[in-house]
């Protein structure tokens, strides 16, 4: 019976040494193959006086499930560690992933042009474009501006040294992409035109000289004020959430009559002018070749930077453009 306890620890050894698969099953096959010393010794139960047979083969068996478990925790075990193993290998890192996306992400300002472009385009608008650079026609004259109107003051624009003087400038407002839309497309038109401005006032809490604006056009039938101050409240509905609330107030520009600036409304009570708008004015309908007789529009414009300001409560504009990262990796 020693002989067998023997066996059963060698067999543990055994079986403990092999580190894969095809080692434990040489192993096995050592301790439990046709060969083994316990199938020799099943074989000579017959050479046992009768009365010792019995017991002598429920010994043997016993020894053989004791061995044969041994070897099935090992294999268990070694197919834990393949597995652990190549979990490891498959394995996700999860930090090093947030990390990763840290790296970067769209800017507050391009973020809000995009929901913007949402906004409208779920409104039935197409998003157009139009240059940085823009010549004093688009600007300015296209726009019922001419070069002695006094309106042309109020834009501190920035001239490009090109061509004849304050002839090429960096576009003080998107609203030359009106002018362009209208040359290029028949009505009914419905778009609105995001992009870069430029004006020579110099940055501080309220005001940077490169800022953004986005533009909107309609020009179709029949279209009156009421769809131009429905549109702005659906707009600011849909960007700020229905408790905001805007308004209209009388004011002038040369490119629509009558015109108006609008407000909304602040979580105090107060309100923020957040741009201009308007009736396009025939004068500019004409200079695009569209009969005011036939076609009536309404336009407006505004700032997407302040916009952005009051959304997120920042009291200092130029953080949008200083790229301070604790600041930008806060949106
Ligand atoms: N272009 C104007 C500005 O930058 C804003 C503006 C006012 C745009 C009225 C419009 C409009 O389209 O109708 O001050």
């Amino acid at each position: 019976m020693s002989d067998y306890q023997k066996l059963v620890e060698k067999a543990r050894s055994a079986a403990a040494l092999a580190q894969n698969t095809e080692e434990l099953s040489g192993a096995r096959t050592d301790f439990l193959g046709k060969k083994s010393v316990l199938s020799e010794a099943k074989k000579q139960l017959g050479l046992l006086p009768e009365g010792e047979r019995a017991a002598a083969g429920r010994d043997l068996n016993e020894i053989r499930k004791l061995i044969e478990e041994t070897f099935t925790d090992r294999e268990t075990a070694i197919q834990d560690e393949i597995w652990g193993l190549q979990f490891e290998a498959e394995r996700l890192d999860i930090s090093e992933r947030l990390e990763s996306l840290r790296r970067g992400h769209l800017h507050l300002i391009t973020q809000a042009r995009d929901h913007l472009e949402d906004v409208f385009v779920g409104m039935g608008f197409t998003v157009a474009e139009g240059p940085e650079v823009e010549t004093a026609w688009y600007n300015f004259e296209a726009l019922n501006i001419p070069d002695w109107h006094p309106a042309r003051g109020n834009f501190d624009t920035i001239f490009v040294d090109l061509g004849d003087p304050e002839e090429v400038m960096l576009r003080s407002h998107t609203s030359p992409v009106q002018v362009r839309t209208m040359e290029k497309h028949e009505p009914p038109i419905y778009i609105v035109a995001p992009g870069r401005t430029f004006r020579t006032d110099s940055a501080d809490a309220t005001h940077l000289p490169a800022f953004n604006q986005i533009e909107g056009l309609v020009v179709d039938n029949g279209i009156t004020m009421g769809d131009l101050a429905g549109t702005i409240d659906s707009f600011v509905q849909a960007f700020f959430g229905s408790e905001v609330k805007s308004r209209l107030r009388p004011s002038y520009f040369p490119f629509t009559e009558p015109s108006a600036e609008f407000d909304i409304s602040r979580p105090d009570g107060s309100w923020l002018e957040l741009g201009g708008c308007g009736m396009v004015h025939p004068n500019v309908l004409l200079n695009c070749g569209i009969d005011p007789e036939e076609w009536q529009g309404f336009a407006f414009g505004f700032g997407i930077d302040r916009l952005v300001a009051m959304r997120y409560g920042l009291d200092d504009i130029r953080e949008l453009v200083i790229n301070d990262a604790r600041f930008l990796r806060q949106f």
